[in-house]
């Protein structure tokens, strides 16, 4: 083990990073396909240079990074997940500084993908090269698997994981992919929210009319899909499909002893993360509940009509909405799914042609968080950052995890980011002690794991 790896290159460390985030791997967009298989040559050259073989694994999608290294008989095999590619970055004037260009302001790495998810894997790639020994060899047997469509809901990963599940045969899996709960409160997560994506299309008349002519007879599209939108979810926060709230169970009063122990001021929320002036929402229920332990239902954006520059008086004959529902355990994607296709038969009017389109989606997921793994994680982060994880919930998704999951291999998420790290909006950013930390807890948990030899290894 490198101990001194952070300390000593610090400068080469940030070079490296900064250059794979200044490429635009973003995945939902077609025109920055050819960024993404640069950001996974990237990974793979990189692996390569610290003796793993890697390989691209091709197929319907972006390319997945896949890197083995050096056979190491008698340990136990850990397999790293986490993504490269990255979310859209409009609105892009509110950047300080371009998206694509990393720049450092108060020990803080700007860029989109900074936190989420490529500084992330950075820092495991890095953690794998200070646990090697002076000649390339690593404590265990480690593999790489670094998909490129985790964040627009590729299904790529899951076909190669549904038609190769040896791959996922390990004694742990790593999902670097989240944040701590707070500033020096590193966090494991018992449970992740799925999700089911959709576009609700929506046509009132054949053709676009003159707002003078029809306008106080006319439906106009824009007006009635935005009426079913308010009304698919209410002023109270409450979504118009009961059937979501009767199958959840509340959290256990033990959860809930556990969520009143952890630091939480509700104001600094409300003003330095949400940036708003008011929280909305189920009101009786706690922040907690309602971002970790209920479904949500959000709209994403609305097109339709005129929103050019200037001033069209038409009466819009079509409109569309990106929607999304949370879910939680209980609440798989084919229930949510067929929910959301019958509230809006239900709500729409009879006047209205109603599409429901699903885009992607992805099952809620629960994780038993007692496997001794997760004891040397927490003696990890308690070497370096002098606190074990806590064990809590994401409101966030990651599909692929319940692929993972399924070879029965421990799912141990967890991750080095903050919570304002601003995921998904302008001005992501990596704190970078959070970086040099991260490197070291997780070379040190590598450490740890590669000293756990039994027969019953999957190796
Ligand atoms: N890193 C996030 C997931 C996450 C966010 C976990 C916050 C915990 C807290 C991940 O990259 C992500 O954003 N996933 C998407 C998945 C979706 C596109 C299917 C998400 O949650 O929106
Ligand atoms: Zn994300």
């Amino acid at each position: 083990m490198d101990d001194q790896l952070v300390s000593r290159d610090k400068p080469r460390l940030l070079r490296e990073l900064v250059e794979f985030l200044a490429i635009p791997s973003i995945s939902t967009l077609p025109a920055h396909a050819s960024d993404c298989r640069r950001a996974a040559d990237w990974l793979v050259g990189h692996l390569a240079r610290l003796g793993c073989s890697a390989t691209l694994l091709e197929g319907d999608g972006h390319p997945i990074v896949w890197a083995e290294g050096p056979v190491v008989a008698g340990a136990p095999t850990l397999l790293i997940y986490g993504h490269y590619d990255v979310q859209p970055t409009d609105p892009i004037d509110e950047w300080l500084s371009p998206p694509f260009q990393p720049t450092v302001r108060d020990g803080r790495l700007f860029a989109r993908g900074a936190a989420d998810d490529k500084g992330q894997v950075y820092a495991l790639i890095k953690a794998y090269e200070a646990a090697c020994d002076g000649t390339g060899i690593p404590p265990l047997n480690v593999r790489f698997l670094i998909e490129g469509e985790e964040e627009c809901g590729g299904h790529f990963i899951a076909t190669l994981l549904q038609e190769q599940p040896e791959r996922t045969h390990a004694d742990a899996i790593l999902v670097c992919d989240m944040s701590y709960y707070a500033k020096g409160w590193p966090a494991v997560y018992r449970a992740l929210r799925g999700i089911c994506y959709a576009e609700i299309e929506l046509r009132t008349t054949r053709r676009d009319l003159h707002s003078g002519t029809y306008g106080g007879v006319a439906p106009n599209a824009v007006e009635t899909l935005c009426r079913l939108l308010t009304d698919l979810k209410g002023r109270d926060g409450l979504i118009a499909m009961p059937a979501l709230y009767d199958r959840v169970d509340p959290p256990t009063k033990s959860e809930l002893a556990g969520w009143a122990l952890l630091p939480f001021d509700q104001t600094a929320f409300l003003h330095e993360e949400v940036t708003a002036r008011a929280l909305v929402g189920l009101e009786d229920r706690s922040v907690f509940e309602r971002t970790w332990a209920l479904p949500t239902f959000e709209i994403h954006g609305i097109r339709g009509g005129f929103t050019g520059d200037g001033a069209k008086t038409v009466i819009p004959a079509v409109a569309t909405a990106k929607v999304s529902l949370r879910l939680v355990p209980a609440l798989s994607y084919e229930f949510a799914r067929d929910q959301l296709r019958e509230a809006c038969r239900r709500l729409a009017p009879d006047y209205a042609d109603v599409e429901v389109r699903f885009v992607h989606g992805a099952d809620p997921v629960e994780v038993d968080v007692t496997h001794p793994a997760f004891r040397l994680l927490d003696r990890a982060f308690e070497e370096v950052v002098g606190r074990p994880t806590v064990a809590i919930r994401a409101g966030g998704s990651i599909p692929v995890v319940t692929d993972l999951a399924r070879g029965g291999a421990p799912v141990l998420l967890t991750g080095i980011g903050l919570p304002d790290d601003g995921l998904h909006s302008p001005n992501e950013k990596l704190d970078l002690q959070q970086l040099w930390d991260g490197i070291k807890v997780f070379g040190k948990f590598f450490e740890l794991l590669g000293e756990t030899r039994d027969e019953n290894n999957t190796s």
